[in-house]
């Protein structure tokens, strides 16, 4: 049994399509099995698109940490064609479909890379995330100090996890390794997690 998370998913591929529909736009995103959501875009994802700033004038390297088929990447490119948007994930079935569908709604801001290839001295003006909780408490920690270390001076980062999914833990963890965390909000369960850098 593989996890959406496995750097080469071996289920065979069954492609097809969800719809990403927002109050500004509507965009068409091809899936796959081995992916995480496969059949609709996940509750958690379009909370956190609904409700999350949208990146600002001035905000203009964003990243979507754990990119899956791109629903947040392709959103952010969409809403902020000034910014150069990395989308990051470890599947690299879905780092295919995030760059199929980054080319197919017409964005040309979306840079598909595996964790490992991302440039050393990436300083990112915002993040926008639905991490991969599932990957355990360990790897999910590095994962945060990692992107957060990553934030600007002042910059901003929204991360949505689900409260059966340990989300009052994880902020708990996060106020307690010095970084300033918010509950911006919390929808049918999913808690928008806002944190700034230090
Ligand atoms: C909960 S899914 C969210 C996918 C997508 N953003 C969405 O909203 O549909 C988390 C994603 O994180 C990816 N992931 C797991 N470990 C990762 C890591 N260390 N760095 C980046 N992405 C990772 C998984 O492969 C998965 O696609």
């Amino acid at each position: 049994m593989g996890h959406y998370f496995d750097a080469s998913p071996t289920a065979t591929s069954r492609p097809a399509s969800v719809r990403l529909t927002l109050d500004d736009l509507t965009v068409d995103l091809a899936t796959d099995r081995g992916v995480f959501s496969p059949d609709h875009v996940d509750t958690g994802t379009r909370v956190l698109l609904a409700a999350a700033p949208t990146p600002t004038a001035t905000q203009r390297v964003l990243v979507d940490v754990g990119c899956g088929y791109g629903a947040i990447a392709v959103t952010l490119a969409r809403r902020a064609p000034h910014a150069q948007v990395w989308a990051v994930d470890v599947n690299a079935r879905a780092r295919d479909l995030c760059e199929s569908n980054a080319a197919a709604a017409g964005c040309t801001n979306v840079r598909v890379v595996a964790p490992d290839d991302l440039p050393d001295d990436l300083v990112v003006d915002g993040i926008w995330s639905n991490p991969p909780i599932r990957v355990g408490k360990a790897v999910l920690h590095e994962l945060f100090t990692s992107w957060l270390g990553r934030l600007a001076p002042n910059a901003s980062s929204w991360w949505v996890v689900h409260k059966h999914l340990g989300s009052d833990s994880l902020a708990a963890w996060i106020g307690a390794n010095g970084w300033d965390v918010t509950r911006l909000t919390s929808q049918r369960g999913y808690r928008i997690l806002e944190v700034s850098g230090r």
